[in-house]
């Protein structure tokens, strides 16, 4: 007997950063989209916890306790007072460190598959609350479609999306750590007057209306200029989609993964040959969006 959950990734359409906050973290306005770049996280029992991991990008991923999907059966084996002994195996196809949520979406995953295999019955809140205490992003992991995250991000209120948009997202040969990019936003920010994040209403209004031209008009990442201060390369592959005809080319969450805007599937595949030719990343991917939250498999 095993349950198997697809999880979706995501990119930020907005990240607005505020100051750094006492406890380190900052506050968001950070609006979610999931896209249709999926891992999925297969729970099997077992005489232990433990995990496995396959995909391109396998080697990467920690194989212990400190991997969210250990961490989320964990949290909810402790919750209901029963031992984890279970088998996660995560087939990974979500970049690692990448700012796409990846390893968030294994956390999301493991918590809805370990709760189908146990049958807790914890009700959507409580999943909720146990992924806002295994991380900033896991909470919209399990909820996918599209959300405004404030807080620390975690605090969701789901956002209406009337279209399909088409999305090509660019992979870099190495990743980037979401302290260090957050710590580059602080240094890069020393001596200036952060304003509070807010949400943009243009943005909003050009997803409700599903409008690929409104929503490339508004989008807008605050911690780009920290990841290009660490990548600087990043920013030849941002020209490289600019000038294949994407609407829009911006950093994805705290990055390295760039993502690129379209206007349709045509003009997605364009832009995803111009950035192979050019070599300035290492996979190149389409996918669309709005993509459901974590999703229990038949
Ligand atoms: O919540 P999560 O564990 O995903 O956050 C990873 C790191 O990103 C935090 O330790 C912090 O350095 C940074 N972060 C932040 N403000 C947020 C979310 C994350 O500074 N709102």
């Amino acid at each position: 007997m095993s349950v198997t959950v697809r999880v979706p990734a995501k990119v930020n359409v907005q990240l607005a950063v505020g100051a750094a906050r006492p406890d380190g973290f900052h506050d968001l306005a950070n609006v979610f989209l999931a896209v249709s770049l999926f891992d999925e996280v297969t729970v099997t029992p077992a005489d232990e916890l433990r995990v496995t991991c396959t995909g391109p990008d396998a080697a990467q991923v920690p194989l212990d306790r400190t991997n969210l999907a250990a961490r989320a059966a964990l949290a909810l084996a402790e919750r209901y007072g029963r031992t984890p002994d279970v088998h996660l195996h995560i087939t990974k196809d979500i970049p690692v460190a990448g700012g796409m949520a990846g390893g968030s979406a294994d956390g999301a995953g493991a918590l809805l598959a370990c709760d189908a295999l146990w049958g807790t019955g914890a009700s959507r809140e409580e999943l909720l609350e146990i992924c806002a205490e295994l991380g900033s992003d896991v909470p919209f992991s399990l909820i996918g479609g599209a959300a405004l995250g404030t807080g620390r991000g975690e605090r969701l209120t789901a956002v209406e999306v009337g279209g399909t948009f088409h999305w090509v997202f660019a992979m870099a040969g190495r990743g980037l750590s979401t302290p260090a990019v957050f710590r580059e936003f602080d240094r890069l920010a020393e001596g200036r007057d952060v304003p509070e994040p807010v949400a943009s209403q243009d943005l909003l209004a050009a997803l409700a209306k599903g409008d690929p031209e409104a929503l490339a008009a508004a989008v807008s990442n605050d911690l780009q200029p920290a990841a290009l201060s660490l990548f600087p390369e990043l920013a030849d592959t941002l020209a490289v989609g600019r000038a294949a005809g994407a609407l829009a080319a911006l950093v994805s969450g705290s990055g390295p993964t760039t993502a690129f805007l379209t206007r349709d599937p045509a003009a997605a595949a364009e832009v995803a040959a111009a950035l192979r030719a050019s070599g300035t990343c290492h996979t190149v991917r389409t996918a669309s969006a709005p993509a459901p939250g974590a999703t229990v498999l038949p």
